[in-house]
């Protein structure tokens, strides 16, 4: 630690999105220069990194010239040029997690040849090129209704995902290689962050379990601890744990998983970064995952996972309809409710499902937490 992390410390870290800013937050505390590189000039992490770069993470010649003026570099998003972090390690600059790891989680087609290749439970797949091929595939009886098609590559938040029932969903097939898998019957979807060390140790948080809204598409609300039983959530820590050695990755890794109606447990997908399902971490757990990303990358100790208090994570997304410059009511009214924690990501335009900013609210039982977070709904409205 004293020889990382010291006032000459360069951490860089690609895209300053809400993610990068809640990470350079942390870094804060400690004695570390933060630069960051986005696209956006009017992106979350500005204003508080100690160095801006404007640049684009998929731009080969922005990633690279980058990497060079920094000690560590790392990342808050999936969609990097490979190439670029792929030369500049070759070139001895340390990136982490691995660019290898990036490179298979990058494509979905790779990330579930590994979940096979390891005997990690995980949906059936098959591979296609093109929208006609699964159209073909489903005439021969190859594929068959209700299925799951995902882009290999660039889709996140729902984005890049069809679920296909019937015939009458084919017109939202999309096009480019990708993989069908079949529809899963969800009971509940799951998450696990789990992290590790150059030395190999890992330490994971508990399970959190994510309630979906149907409309958008994205998580609308996030408990900790979830209520499954103990059984399931040992065993999602498991595959957690079994996932992240099997990498070698030094870093995090979060594990997003189904539970069938079965019961059964298979992994989703993974993200070789801080997520959207840890926000709580800050306040609710005794490391954040983004002290706890830190601590991987600099070689330290792991922090505890332990939870303090039970939370529910609400996101504050952009409200429908309203397009343009942001504005927030009840976020006063929110904060009078005790145990509620504002975080506004400072996005100056608000869009419809746009990720603004989170809240958590600790209760002293989960029941309380969840009462509370049905007031806080009610009051946040995200308008323009
Ligand atoms: N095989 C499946 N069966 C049923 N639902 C699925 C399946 N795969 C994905 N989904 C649904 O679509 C959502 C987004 O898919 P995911 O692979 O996590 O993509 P993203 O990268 O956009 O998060 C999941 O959280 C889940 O609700
Ligand atoms: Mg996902």
């Amino acid at each position: 630690m004293e020889k990382l992390v010291t006032s000459s410390f360069k951490l860089g870290i690609i895209a300053g999105g809400q993610l990068g800013k809640m990470l350079i937050q942390e870094a804060s505390k400690w004695d570390v220069i933060t630069y960051v590189m986005d696209d956006d000039d009017h992106c979350p992490a500005r204003t508080i990194a100690s160095h801006y770069t404007k640049g684009s993470n998929t731009d080969y010649e922005s990633v690279y010239n980058f990497g060079k003026k920094v000690d560590l570099l790392t990342y808050e998003i999936e969609n990097i040029n490979i190439e670029a972090l792929k030369k500049l390690k070759s070139e001895g600059y340390k990136i982490l997690p691995d660019p290898d790891i990036l490179e298979l989680i990058q494509d979905k087609g790779k990330q579930k040849e590994f979940y096979q290749q390891k005997d990690i439970p995980t949906a059936a797949f098959s591979f296609f090129e093109n929208h006609y091929e699964i159209e073909k595939a489903i005439e021969s009886n190859r594929i068959n209704f209700p299925f799951v098609q995902k882009l290999r590559k660039g889709g996140y938040d729902g984005r890049g995902v069809a679920v296909i029932n019937d015939e009458k969903d084919l017109t939202k097939l999309l096009e480019g290689p990708s993989i069908v898998e079949s529809k899963i019957k969800i009971e509940k979807e799951i998450a696990v962050i789990a992290a590790r060390n150059l030395d190999g140790q890992v330490k994971c948080y508990p399970v959190v379990e994510m309630v979906f809204d149907p409309h958008a598409n994205l998580v609308d609300k996030l408990i900790c601890p979830s209520n499954i039983p103990q059984e399931q959530s040992e065993k999602a820590v498991k595959i957690a744990t079994e996932l992240i050695n099997a990498l070698g990755m030094q870093g995090l890794l979060a594990v997003e998983f189904f539970i069938d109606k079965n019961g059964d447990i298979i992994v989703n997908e993974v993200a070789p970064r801080t997520h959207n399902s840890g926000h709580h971490t800050i306040e609710s757990v005794v490391t954040s995952q983004f002290e706890q990303h830190l601590r991987t990358i600099f070689n330290l100790p792991l922090g505890s996972t332990k939870l303090k208090l039970p939370a529910v994570m609400l996101n504050i997304l952009g409200g429908e309809g309203y397009e343009g410059p942001v504005k927030y009511e009840g976020l006063t009214e929110s904060m009078a409710i005790e145990g509620v924690k504002v975080h506004l990501y400072g996005k100056k335009v608000t869009k419809p499902f746009r990720k603004m900013g989170h809240i958590t609210v600790l209760g002293s039982s989960m029941e309380s937490a969840l009462i509370k977070a049905e007031e806080v709904k009610k009051l946040i409205k995200v308008k323009s």
